[in-house]
């Protein structure tokens, strides 16, 4: 328990936090990963170097700065972290590390010393935002053990088969290699899959959404070609060649005890748990609407897979996107239009816009569809996303 003294140096160092947070955890990640640099098997290299990792935590530390008196109010942000750390296999003995690091970062970045009450009152909160984090990493690992077929950190698959679905997006069909039957998941979840790359002294971790409904006998992910791990995997990864797999983690899941109409609205790779949740919303007989946009090469990837799904489903519309289509029309029944997707674009389809919103597609994408629909009046709390790459300050702020 903090000290009312405590609390106000916390709320006190909010200022400081929001403009030199990134500067903090820049030097925090510098000095633990020189020290540590094992942590290099869990991180990704990427979102450490273009500061989208160290963003995220900067933007985290500045919310527990602002709410430290009722930190209960951050619980779903925490618990989608700890969806993270979970899928990333971060151990509670690695807390102390994190600790003691980003305590000496404070040290350099912020000039205090070890008599500073400041220090003194973010070590106390420090520990108590660590105890949250390790209280429910550990439910959820418990969560996954008691599942049928459940399994702590990874364990391998073999790659039964590679499908080429356009030019840059590549589905893999990953069995476990001991056969055994799968634990079910929620579609939009998503799996760790470690690259054992050669030149690389650490495995390479990324995240991929399972592209499909619940099988019990194989994972699909579709991975789009966009640099170090996914080029590695369409270029170097065949059919019976193994990678270590982590169990399912995520909440990008539909808002399962709300019965309104679905929106799902994507770009790029951000399709892939899509494909799930319009199964999933046309099997719950959940009125919906897809809207995606990507390249003109590899916009219409699952069009055969989405006509399957509109035959099944009087209420469904699926819209593809690209503005170098000749001319919007129709498909057999997937729609298809020559247009980005704008305000005015959504707003024709959206009309009075009572639903549910999910979103993902990079950083940029997201955060501009989440400005359109505040400004079309679509309420904060039905906007759901995932975001593909580090999650960074600007959109933690803006919904
Ligand atoms: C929850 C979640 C689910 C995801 N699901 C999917 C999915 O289903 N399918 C999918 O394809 N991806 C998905 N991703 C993204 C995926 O995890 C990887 O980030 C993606 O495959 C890129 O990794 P990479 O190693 O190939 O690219 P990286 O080498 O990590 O590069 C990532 C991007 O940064 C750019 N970049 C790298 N270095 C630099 C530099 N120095 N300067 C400028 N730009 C640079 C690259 O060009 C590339 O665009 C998901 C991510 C998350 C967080
Ligand atoms: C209280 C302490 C911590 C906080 C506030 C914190 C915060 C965060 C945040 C905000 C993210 C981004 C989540 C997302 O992308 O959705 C993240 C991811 C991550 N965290 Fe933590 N974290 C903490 C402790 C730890 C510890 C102890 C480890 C152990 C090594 C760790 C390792 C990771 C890793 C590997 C990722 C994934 C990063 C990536 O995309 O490469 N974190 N954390």
């Amino acid at each position: 328990m903090l000290s009312s003294d405590q609390m106000n140096a916390i709320k006190q160092s909010a200022p400081l936090l929001k403009a030199e947070g990134t500067k903090l955890v820049t030097v925090f990640y510098q000095n633990m990963i020189r020290q540590h640099p094992e942590l290099l098997n869990q991180f990704n290299k990427t979102n450490l170097m273009n500061g989208s990792q160290p963003e995220a935590l900067a933007a985290t530390l500045y919310q527990a700065a602002l709410y430290i008196e009722r930190l209960e109010e951050l619980l779903p942000a925490v618990k989608q972290i700890a969806h993270k750390h979970v899928s990333v296999m971060v151990k509670k003995e690695q807390y102390p590390i994190v600790g003691y690091h980003l305590i000496e970062a404070m040290k350099e970045v912020f000039g205090l010393t070890e008599e500073d009450e400041t220090l003194a009152a973010w070590k106390a909160a420090y520990d108590i935002i660590a105890n949250i984090f390790i209280t429910i990493e550990a439910e959820m690992m418990e969560e996954n053990l008691k599942q049928k077929g459940g399994w702590a950190d990874v364990k391998p698959f073999v790659i039964k088969k590679k499908k080429q679905e356009s030019p840059s997006l590549t589905s893999f069909y990953l069995v476990p290699e001991d056969e055994s039957e799968l634990p079910i998941y929620e579609t939009g979840q998503y799996i760790t899959v470690q690259a054992d790359m050669p030149g690389e002294a650490y495995v390479c971790s990324r995240q991929y959404s399972l592209s499909d409904q619940y099988h019990p006998s194989y994972y699909r992910i579709t991975v789009k070609r966009d640099g170090h791990v996914s080029t590695f995997l369409h270029d170097d990864m065949e059919e019976g060649d193994i990678l270590q797999v982590s169990m399912p983690q995520g909440m990008f899941c539909l808002q399962g005890d709300i019965k309104q109409p679905v929106y799902l609205i994507s770009a790029g790779s951000g399709v892939t748990p899509m494909i799930g949740l319009v199964k999933t919303a046309a099997h719950q007989n959940l009125p919906f609407t897809m809207i995606h946009a990507d390249r003109i090469e590899d916009v219409t990837a699952f069009e055969k897979e989405f006509e399957r799904v509109l035959a099944l489903s009087p209420h469904g519309r699926i819209i593809l996107c690209n503005e170098q289509f000749e001319a919007s029309g129709k498909g057999e029944l997937v729609e298809k239009v020559a247009s980005r997707i704008d305000r005015s674009f959504l707003q024709s389809v959206i009309g009075e816009g009572e639903g549910q919103f999910y979103l993902c597609g990079s950083p940029a994408f997201t955060q501009e569809m989440i400005y359109i629909l505040k400004a079309i009046g679509i309420p904060e709390q039905n906007i759901h996303f995932e975001v593909f790459g580090g999650q960074s300050m600007k959109e933690i702020e803006v919904v």
